[in-house]
């Protein structure tokens, strides 16, 4: 893969406040890419700076390995989607879908055969005639879309695309998005906050947090390997144990953390002199593991690394989610298949793989 778009630097400033940090993000050519953040992160601000309706205070866009920073959006080959779909009124489906394609000066033969594809990849063909408020929000937003694919941009920016739709739909439009980006074959990058949304779609994930990148890796990197504190919480549900490294080590060599009121081993070769990122190995060291919900396996009480109180048990449909309450107070959370019927009031010990948990950073 080529890179396709790339910010270096780039950074906005509104007065003294900090809309976005110097941030440099390479998109690959192809590539489905999302800015996953809590609002007022820098995601909008982002992704305007690089379809230039918004100019950044430093830094600069570079397309296909041209200096973009100083074209104004329409000549910067780039389809844009936003959240309100901004459908014209008094126009037909068909009309605003050819809208961008006139404007552009194409014949009337290539504006009928574009407008007539980008229908009938959004499903929309016999809804060409009625105009946007014969149409449901979905639909409505399917014609947005094509509007956009109607002129074959090879970027195309949507921000909260869904946001407007309920949760069904959105879901279903998920599929839709995940189609059409196959069939384009362009580069998008695609804006949410939702952490679901994000993780269903994306080939990576730029993950943002007060004006600044956080973490970018596949949605497996961010689940399974999150650098910070922030990046644990913001993507699926996480146990964060805290303790000091015990004095002695465990069985294998593994350095033993005192959490939970128990011995945990962490995740380390029983050699290996240093933990991820040159972390501290002394004892008394003090580190946060990440244990997520299905690593754990429920066994006899005082046969695990930790022992806990069942306190509550919720029906997850497929799975059940067991809340314990440790020995030191602490609380955790475990998911159980649902034929080992746990019960409330129950003591169990619990086990993993140290492998499946990470040691985080910050
Ligand atoms: N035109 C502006 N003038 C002043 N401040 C702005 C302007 N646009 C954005 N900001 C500020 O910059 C920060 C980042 O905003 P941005 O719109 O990029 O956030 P976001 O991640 O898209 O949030 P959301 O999820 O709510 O859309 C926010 O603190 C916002 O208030
Ligand atoms: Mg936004």
């Amino acid at each position: 893969m080529s890179s396709k778009l790339e910010a270096i630097g780039i950074a906005k400033r509104y007065g003294d406040a900090v809309a976005l940090e110097a941030t440099d993000l390479v998109v690959q050519a192809g590539e489905f890419l999302t800015l996953l953040g809590p609002s007022g992160s820098g995601k909008t601000t982002l992704l305007q700076m690089i379809s230039g309706l918004v100019a950044p205070s430093a830094g600069r866009i570079e397309i296909d390995g041209r200096d973009v920073t100083h074209v104004e959006p329409g000549k910067r080959g780039i389809g844009m989607v936003f959240q309100s779909y901004a459908l014209f009124p008094h126009m037909s489906v068909w009309d605003n879908v050819a809208y961008g394609l006139r404007m552009r000066r194409k014949s009337r033969d290539e504006v009928r055969a574009a407008v007539d594809d980008a229908l009938s990849m959004v499903r929309m063909t016999e809804y060409a005639k009625r105009f946007p408020k014969e149409l449901s929000g979905g639909q409505q937003q399917r014609i947005a879309l094509a509007r956009c694919f109607a002129y074959r941009p090879s970027v195309i920016l949507l921000d909260e695309p869904l946001g407007a739709l309920d949760k069904k739909l959105r879901e279903h439009m998920q599929s839709e998005i995940r189609r059409l980006h196959k069939e384009l074959g362009a580069t998008f990058v695609y804006v949410t906050h939702d952490q679901d949304e994000a993780l269903t779609l994306s080939d990576r994930i730029c993950l943002m947090n007060q004006a600044r990148i956080e973490q970018v890796g596949t949605p497996a990197d961010l689940y399974d390997r999150p650098a910070t504190r922030f990046a644990a919480g913001f993507i699926g549900h996480s146990n964060l144990l805290e303790g000091a490294l015990d004095d002695a080590r465990g069985t294998s060599g593994e350095p033993i953390l005192l959490a939970a009121g128990g011995r945990i081993p962490l995740p380390i070769n029983a050699i290996g002199a240093s933990l991820a990122g040159g972390a501290s190995v002394a004892p008394g060291a003090r580190h946060t593991l990440l244990v997520r919900p299905e690593a754990p396996r429920l066994v006899e009480p005082e046969r695990g690394f930790v022992d806990g109180t069942i306190a509550d048990v919720v029906f997850f449909g497929s799975d059940t989610r067991v809340q314990l309450a440790m020995n030191d107070g602490s609380e955790l959370t475990v998911r159980c298949e649902r034929s080992l019927s746990p019960r409330i009031g129950d003591k169990v010990g619990l086990v993993w793989d140290p492998y499946r948990t990470t040691l985080l950073h910050v």
